[in-house]
């Protein structure tokens, strides 16, 4: 792979619960009675979090003398208290001095911060000009629930923030596109006053998750995933837990995985969990990419994106913007990891058909007892694969690139024609696969979606024709004994799982980041875990 893309000074000892950002971790309380908020100022102490938001406008029968004594001296976390008025999202509908009044008496009676919308800031400033407690500071903010504006509009809003006498700016915009984090980072990351820069949704996650990166002052972390306070609030525990926010430097670099949607993967906890245990200074984020040119174009320095995965859709269209293309990945036609270069440029590789290939080589190496240095146990076997889609064609590729003579099967039977002259190989239905035996020990590759939740009495094969067969892997890994490794197994053939193709083409992609043997035994352990 040429340089590592780590250097020795980016290994760092990273111990648990050890903290190397100043950035704090908020978690606004949403209950209705004062009594819920108490009970969860408890639980976000018990989660991590640095200060609780409450919001004054979530209560239902909010009494202000009575009710604010109770929450700010009771917190065990230093208390934000917000009250929003329905014309900035929040909830409350009253009378406008009332809400101030209560905004006042929060400062008064402890509270460490208020946060006052920037409508009405001059105006609530002046009027506690002077009366300020020592510590406590003023959070003057914006929302903007419909778009991101430009980096002038956003650059003139932080402006008038600060002209507005904040302690602390605030600004939240809605993201429409990934790409529009760049920019308010780019306005924030230079502010001289300590800024909270949010974008809203899920394309703005990275705004949150990544602002010790960018010396934000605060990100906010919902107690649990049902109760956020804004779109796209992840809870504390991911942050902490699934995300490393404590571990995140100026100097982090970001990995992720670019896809649409991207929310479910899996990817962040592998990666995340392998960055600390090593002790790199990296952290891999769930990055909801609707325009892949954009996406790199946008974001294209060297920590940031240092390197990520792909997935569906954009595993063919990412090709365009590659600089160099794995030379197999490129007639596979499908990348999946993508790594960027000290020098900026982006490599890609496909490790699916890599983390496949592998799992059945050594498949077939632990049946015939020879090790890895003999060459492939692939070569001149007759191999043949079930489907012609994207994981048909790099099984395809793939053992073609080991030696083997390859079968391509497939329902339509243009599909499976076209791949097999691709690859040099012969073509058939499905239907014929049943009665298609011109030798034994043959290698048998399923990549359809026969036998997949739900339908997983279905098989691709029927269990008689699997005695010509030495191998049987199946790409299926929901669920992970489908109905065809079972039939094998009966049949004493030896088995694949899917879930080996998905994992080891993790090993790989981390191999290619970081230029480091992969974490397996953490890896399994983990997919197990949260399969
Ligand atoms: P992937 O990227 O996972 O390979 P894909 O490109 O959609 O997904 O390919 C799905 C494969 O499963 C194809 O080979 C498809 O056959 P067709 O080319 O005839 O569509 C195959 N497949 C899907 N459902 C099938 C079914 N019910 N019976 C047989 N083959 C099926």
């Amino acid at each position: 792979m040429g340089s590592l893309p780590f250097t020795v000074s980016d290994l760092q000892t990273s111990v648990s619960g050890v903290r190397s950002n100043p950035t704090l971790l908020c978690t606004p309380l949403m209950g209705t009675t004062v009594e819920q908020m108490l009970t969860e100022m408890r639980k976000a102490k018990e989660i991590g979090a640095d200060i609780v938001e409450i919001r004054l406008d979530c209560l239902r029968n909010f009494s202000p003398a009575q009710d604010l004594q109770i929450l700010i001296k009771q917190s065990p976390l230093p208390t934000l208290v917000t009250y929003r008025p329905i014309w900035e999202g929040g909830q409350y509908e009253g009378d406008e001095n009332k809400r101030q009044d209560a905004l006042r008496l929060a400062m008064e009676l402890g509270a460490s911060y208020i946060d006052v919308e920037l409508e009405v800031a001059h105006e609530f400033n002046n009027s506690i000009y002077g009366k300020k407690p020592q510590n406590f500071k003023v959070i003057v903010s914006s929302h903007n629930f419909h778009n991101t504006p430009s980096t002038e509009a956003i650059g003139n809003l932080v402006a008038r923030i600060q002209a507005s006498g904040a302690d602390i700016v605030k600004i939240a915009t809605t993201a429409l596109d990934i790409t529009d984090v760049a920019r308010v980072l780019q306005v924030t990351v230079h502010s001289q006053v300590p800024t909270i820069a949010i974008v809203m949704g899920e394309r703005g996650l990275i705004s949150r998750l990544l602002s010790p990166k960018f010396g934000g002052y605060l990100t906010y972390g919902a107690l649990e995933a049902g109760a956020i306070s804004a779109p796209g609030q992840p809870t504390a525990k991911d942050l902490l837990d699934l995300y490393n926010f404590r571990l995140i430097k100026p100097d982090t670099k970001v990995y992720g995985i670019i896809g649409k949607p991207v929310g479910h993967s899996k990817s962040p906890l592998l990666f995340n969990a392998a960055f600390k245990k090593v002790g790199l200074n990296a952290v891999y984020v769930h990055l909801l990419v609707d325009d892949v040119e954009k996406f790199f174009n946008t974001y294209s320095a060297p920590d940031f994106i240092s390197g990520c995965s792909c997935t569906i859709p954009h595993k063919e269209v990412a090709i365009k913007c590659m600089d160099t293309i794995d030379p197999i990945a490129r007639k596979i036609g499908a990348i999946n990891n993508i790594v960027r270069k000290p020098d900026g440029k982006l490599t890609a590789f496909n490790t699916d058909y890599i983390g496949a290939i592998e799992a059945i080589e050594d498949g077939l190496r632990e049946s015939n007892g020879s090790s890895p240095a003999v060459g492939s146990p692939l070569a001149g076997k007759l191999f043949v694969v079930l489907g012609a889609g994207g994981a048909g064609k790099s099984l395809a590729y793939g053992a073609k690139e080991k030696g083997a003579r390859v079968v391509v099967a497939n329902r339509t039977f243009e599909r499976a024609k076209d791949l097999a002259d691709k690859v040099g190989g012969q073509a058939l239905t499905l239907a014929e696969i049943e009665n298609f035996h011109p030798e034994e020990g043959m290698i048998l590759a399923n990549t359809t979606s026969v036998g997949m939740k739900p339908k997983i009495n279905d098989t691709p094969i029927p269990k008689h024709a699997l005695k010509h067969y030495s191998l049987v892997f199946d790409a299926i890994y929901t669920p992970k004994d489908t109905r065809l490794l079972r039939e094998a197994k009966e049949s004493g053939k030896i088995i694949v799982y899917g879930t080996e193709m998905l994992i080891r083409q993790g090993f790989e992609q981390y191999k290619n980041f970081t230029g480091l043997p992969a974490p397996e035994e953490l890896f399994r352990e983990l997919m197990s875990k949260h399969a």
